[in-house]
């Protein structure tokens, strides 16, 4: 059992392999955090601090270290619940009622209620231990036991006292085109706060946090969390005056308000969470791990073809056949047909929301396309943007009541369209009822769903921001369990819809409408701090790219792409020869490789931009590879020694390279290293290595 109590002095002892969390229940109730970082095997070693008053300016709410801030009293740091209720009062005063305890696939649970001394609102605190992956995952649940409404105004996941200052805060920025841009920032007096208020997107921030205390990749303090929930999130991180550094991170109180009736319980979307004192790889891998094994669908994922960079919007049955034949010829093992298909659509402005199939582009419908990529071997997949509807279309002409809109304005449009208010009942029908038929009348495999503009002129309703995105997840998990073998690709014009939520829920993850290989080197290496590799789709695309005008050669293009889940979005039918003869012998050489690319343990050798040398490597089992990028030669054709990580020190490797084998020992590969020199621009190689003994 990786949950210890101390019943005398009510201390909770959450321990996991080589990490633990500590808190406990003082005299008056409070529920106060005590510890996190490296295990302590004794939970009576714990005792509860006495709060003392420093100064009529410095209430000791504001110091101690409360396990779940609430909004009242002498409080005015940040809080994680702010309720109102029904006679005017705006204060939560809790005290602990009692634990329970429940043991759940892969962990032990400790439940923690608390409850308003006067009003009948309830708070169960979840701590779920994943003792094996050295994870929790925290969440809170409100309950109203009462007869009237109460107002949550807000109601953070979880809180997390970290006992160390100047830490570096690390999340991305970016923008459509340029996700996943890291950085990281000292932290000092303040507060950093990270969010997102369009609903549906996160091009901007990712709802995670990760603080390190001068980390590197393989040693150093990293406390890190990341949110189960797509849409408008918030994480703040404060470095308090009192010593230490505060995160919380939940559902974004901006325009939030939840009405939780009588009888009604919300649970809030948990966060995972974790401590290393080995740097950010060893975080990488747990998360990693976790996702892999408990959150995300088991297979390998298929090589796919994707028509649209190469015919956008003017979609015609006969050149996707073409393109369905050519993708075969090189090897895809899935050809998805994007945007453009269905209604009268013919660009942004038109068609969304009448999803039957244009008879101008299929005048013998979708099935002669559909049998062609049948009738090749491949698996066929379809894009869809469900949540979406154009002022021109029929759906729109029928229903303008759908959209969300104040009645007296009007919703602004965004790529020419409205967003679908998916908190009504009718809507999610039709949503569902859509997806359902289109799987059920055709044989698709594979569903691309989209997203492609922010949420605005909401409904009245304060709760739409977490509502529209639980329908999402609802009507995906629905259609999943009626439609068993489709897996369903997450897209927001991009990367905009990536988290740990969505990981759950959907199969495949576009990650970025940016295919340039170089700018992907650094898309996909922060993607990799927080995401496990098989949820990272990759295209190799046409040159020069479409957004960076870039040209670099195909083999740079499908190394960067075969450092995910592979994908092609060229036009193929341009393809040289050449191409051609490449093209075959990548994806042949990625469907060796593929699972140790999507399953193996991911090593950021020389991440993005530290050296000109961007080297990865991955390992499963006995086997591994190593991918090295040069995209810039400097002065004098320099090479770099690469020491490897992971290895069995007494173990003997074969290294597969371009110059030949190399055969050495497991701790000479991560002492001394290897030497690598390439030359040329954009010059790249991938090491296969084995295990021999
Ligand atoms: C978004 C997606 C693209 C493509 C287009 C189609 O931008 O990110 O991959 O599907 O929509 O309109």
């Amino acid at each position: 059992m990786s949950i210890v109590i101390n019943i005398n002095k009510n201390i909770f002892l959450l321990q996991m392999k080589s990490t633990c969390y500590a808190f406990g229940v003082d005299d008056k109730g409070l529920l106060r955090h005590l510890y996190w970082g490296e295990r302590i095997e004794s939970c009576e070693d714990f005792d509860m601090p006495h709060i003392d008053e420093v100064s009529t300016n410095d209430p000791p709410a504001e110091i101690t270290r409360e396990e779940f801030a609430v909004y009242g009293g002498l409080r005015y740091k940040e809080y994680c619940l702010k309720a109102a209720f029904y006679d005017g009062t705006r204060e939560v005063v809790y005290r602990y009622c009692g634990y329970e305890i429940a043991e759940g696939e892969n962990c032990d649970e400790l439940i923690i209620t608390l409850k308003d001394i006067h009003y009948e609102l309830i708070i169960k605190l979840h701590y779920k231990v994943y003792a094996d992956y050295d994870l929790m995952e925290r969440s809170v649940e409100v309950e109203n036991l009462s007869d009237k409404t109460i107002e949550i105004e807000r109601l953070h996941s979880a809180q997390f006292h970290i006992p160390h200052e100047g830490l570096n805060f690390t999340n991305v920025h970016g923008h459509w085109g340029a996700e996943q841009q890291k950085f990281t920032q000292k932290l000092s007096y303040g507060k950093v706060i990270i969010e997102n208020r369009r609903g549906i997107s996160t091009h901007n921030h990712n709802p995670y946090f990760i603080l390190d205390r001068n980390a590197s990749e393989n040693s150093g303090d990293v406390y890190f969390g990341a949110l189960r929930m797509s849409g408008n999130f918030s994480g703040i991180a404060e470095q308090t005056p009192y010593g230490e550094t505060l995160v919380q991170l939940g559902i974004n109180s901006h325009d939030f308000m939840l009405k939780l009736t009588p009888g009604e319980i919300f649970a809030a979307p948990p966060v995972i969470c974790g401590y290393t004192c080995d740097g950010f790889e060893s975080m990488s891998h747990r998360l990693h791990h976790f996702a892999l094994d408990t959150i995300m669908r088991k297979g390998l994922r298929p090589v796919l073809y994707n028509s649209w960079e190469a015919t956008g919007f003017a979609v015609n049955c006969d050149e996707q056949m073409k393109l369905a034949q050519k993708a075969k010829e090189i090897g895809a093992e899935l050809f998805v047909l994007d945007d453009g298909w269905f209604g009268e659509r013919d660009g942004i402005d038109n068609g969304l929301g009448d999803w039957y199939v244009n008879s101008k582009k299929f005048p013998n419908g979708l099935n002669e396309l559909v049998d062609k990529v049948k009738s090749l071997g491949m698996l066929f997949g379809i894009w869809v943007e469900p949540e979406m509807v154009n002022p021109k279309s029929q759906l729109y002409k029928n229903h303008p009541d759908w959209i969300y809109h104040f009645d007296t304005r009007e919703s602004d449009t965004s790529r020419g369209q409205y967003v679908l208010n998916m908190t009504k009942t009718e809507v999610q029908t039709f949503v569902y009822e859509m997806l359902d038929d289109l799987l059920s009348k055709y044989n698709i495999d594979y569903i691309k769903w989209d997203a492609n503009r922010p949420i605005s002129q909401t409904s009245p309703q304060k709760d739409i921001w977490y509502k529209h995105i639980d329908a999402i997840y609802s009507i995906a998990a629905k259609l999943k369990k009626k439609h068993k073998n489709v897996l369903f690709e997450a897209c927001a014009s991009g990367g905009g819809r990536i988290d740990y939520g969505i990981l759950g829920i959907f199969d495949d993850f576009w990650t970025s409408d940016n295919t340039d290989a170089y700018d992907r080197l650094f898309i996909q290496d922060s993607y990799s701090y927080v995401y496990p590799i098989k949820a990272m789709r990759s295209w190799v695309t046409d040159c020069p790219n479409f957004i960076s005008q870039r040209n670099i050669p195909l083999k740079f293009r499908y190394h960067s792409a075969m450092m995910g889940s592979l994908g092609i979005g060229c036009n193929i039918l341009k393809f040289t020869e050449d191409d051609t003869a490449l093209s075959k012998e990548m994806i042949a050489f990625y469907k060796q490789i593929r699972p140790i690319v999507q399953e193996g343990d991911f090593y950021r050798l020389s991440g993005a931009g530290t050296s000109d040398y961007f080297v990865y490597e991955y390992l499963k089992g006995g086997e591994g590879l190593v991918f090295v990028f040069l995209p810039q030669s400097k002065v004098g054709h320099r090479g770099t020694t690469v020491r490897l990580r992971g290895l069995c020190k007494k173990s003997i490797y074969t290294l597969e390279t371009d110059g030949g084998e190399i055969t050495k020992s497991g701790d000479y590969l991560m002492n001394r290293g290897i030497d690598l020199r390439l030359e040329g621009d954009y010059a790249s190689t991938v090491i296969k290595l084995k295990r021999n003994n």
